[in-house]
């Protein structure tokens, strides 16, 4: 793996950290409180090409690499991680699945608007009874000849009533277990299309998280993604990838209540110094920046083996695992460097704590990504590092 980065991603990078210091944080509090959609900010993050930067350049995309992606969710995650998850599962979800497993039709016809933040997409396969066990779904399309009619409903779906498109996952023979399950698209102006109230969230508050209602949904046979039953397969895949995104949004929390914390101690007195001088949170830090450090090879080794067409199920899986944990320890820790200042809004840091939980659970929970782990484990795919051999003297 190489550790520099390129003039292109640093540039990324920078453009990123500018668009979030500048632009996002100004109004973050108050989207937070509110649970505001960040509807003016999310169209911008459509003309920097925030939404859909690895698409190819053909459909209207950045045509970037995996990592470029990675750096830009780190520093909008430091700051939004409401407009961050929008931005996470339209890029890897939403327009790589797309991208990668969509017709040429579909790629013309939705995968154009959603890269450029036209429209937002949405990815729906979490059900009230099957979040973590993808396999029971409950929601059905029936094949009904030239269209299937879809039924059912789907929970906590991010970007669920912004969204112009959903990709849904749904069973078509619950004969064939998972290889009878499907994906569509699916349009939410059409009929049958129901969207439930907003969820009142812990965190990333002013994303906007509903339930969605299939009732007799019509859907056009050439909106079914990939060869019939390949769902659940489809849905795995893209997860896969996903988890890069989330992993490096919970980077982006510890990474920014660090910064936060540093900045706040440096200034912050007590006892005659600065309160960085004093051990106490001195070695805070020190531990803070090992952890997030640690984590970032982890989240970047995965969008570099992504970028390198390697597998990269394990790593994403590990990234999101250490990542999200890290970030909910670095959080909980900067709250206490800015000690009565962090349990109050204005600092910042109080609301990465609350948005840190998230990262623990969506796109798969932590326990998930053990079972990823441990079956690649078993599988026998040993997380040997990837290198040249090296000549030793
Ligand atoms: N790539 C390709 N195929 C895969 C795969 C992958 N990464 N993972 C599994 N599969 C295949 C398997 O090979 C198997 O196929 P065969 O039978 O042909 O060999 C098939 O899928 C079934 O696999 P498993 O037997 O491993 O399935 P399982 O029922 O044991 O479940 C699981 C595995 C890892 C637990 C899976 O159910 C899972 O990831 N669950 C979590 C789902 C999740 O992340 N939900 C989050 C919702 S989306 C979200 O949060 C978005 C948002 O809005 C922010």
């Amino acid at each position: 793996m190489i550790f520099d980065l390129t003039e292109e991603q640093l540039a990324v990078k920078e453009a990123a950290r500018d668009f979030a210091q500048n632009e996002l944080k100004p109004g973050v509090i108050e989207r937070d409180s509110k649970m505001e959609f960040p509807t003016e900010q999310v169209r911008k993050m459509g003309e920097l090409g925030f939404l859909g930067m690895m698409v190819s350049p053909k459909y209207g995309g950045g045509g970037m690499d995996t990592m470029s992606y990675v750096l830009a969710m780190e520093e909008i995650s430091k700051v939004d991680n409401s407009c961050s998850v929008i931005m996470s599962v339209n890029n890897s979800l939403v327009c790589w699945g797309l991208e990668t497993f969509g017709t040429e039709a579909q790629k013309e016809k939705y995968l154009t608007k959603v890269a450029t933040g036209e429209w937002i997409g949405a990815f729906c396969l979490s059900e009230p009874e099957a979040g973590s066990d993808a396999t029971s779904q409950r929601t059905t399309a029936i094949d009904m000849g030239d269209h299937y009619v879809l039924n059912g409903t789907k929970n906590w779906i991010t970007n669920g009533g912004s969204s112009s498109i959903h990709l849904v996952i749904a069973q078509t023979d619950v004969e064939k277990g998972h290889r009878g399950i499907n994906a569509f698209i699916v349009e939410t102006s059409w009929d049958g299309v129901n969207i439930g109230a907003k969820e009142d969230k812990l965190g990333i508050r002013s994303s906007d998280t509903h339930t969605i209602m299939y009732n007799d949904v019509k859907v056009p046979k050439e909106n079914r993604i990939g060869d019939d039953g390949f769902g659940f397969k489809f849905a795995m895949k893209t997860l896969s990838g996903g988890r890069i995104g989330i992993a490096a949004q919970a980077l982006g929390i510890a990474a920014g209540a660090y910064e936060l914390a540093v900045d706040y101690s440096k200034l912050r007195t007590a006892f005659g110094k600065p309160i960085s001088k004093h051990q106490a949170i001195a070695f805070k830090l020190a531990d803070m920046a090992t952890e997030a450090e640690a984590a970032r090879l982890l989240v970047y080794r995965s969008a570099w083996l992504k970028d390198q067409h390697m597998n990269y199920d394990m790593a994403s899986s590990m990234a999101k695992l250490y990542a999200s944990k890290v970030a909910m320890e670095q959080t909980v820790e900067a709250v206490q460097v800015h000690g009565g200042y962090g349990f109050v809004k204005e600092y910042h840091v109080e609301r990465l704590m609350r948005d840190a939980k998230i990262t623990q659970i969506y796109e798969g929970t932590s326990e998930i990504q053990k079972i990823v782990i441990s079956r690649s484990i078993l599988n026998g795919e040993l997380y040997a590092p990837v290198l040249p051999s090296v000549e030793h003297a």
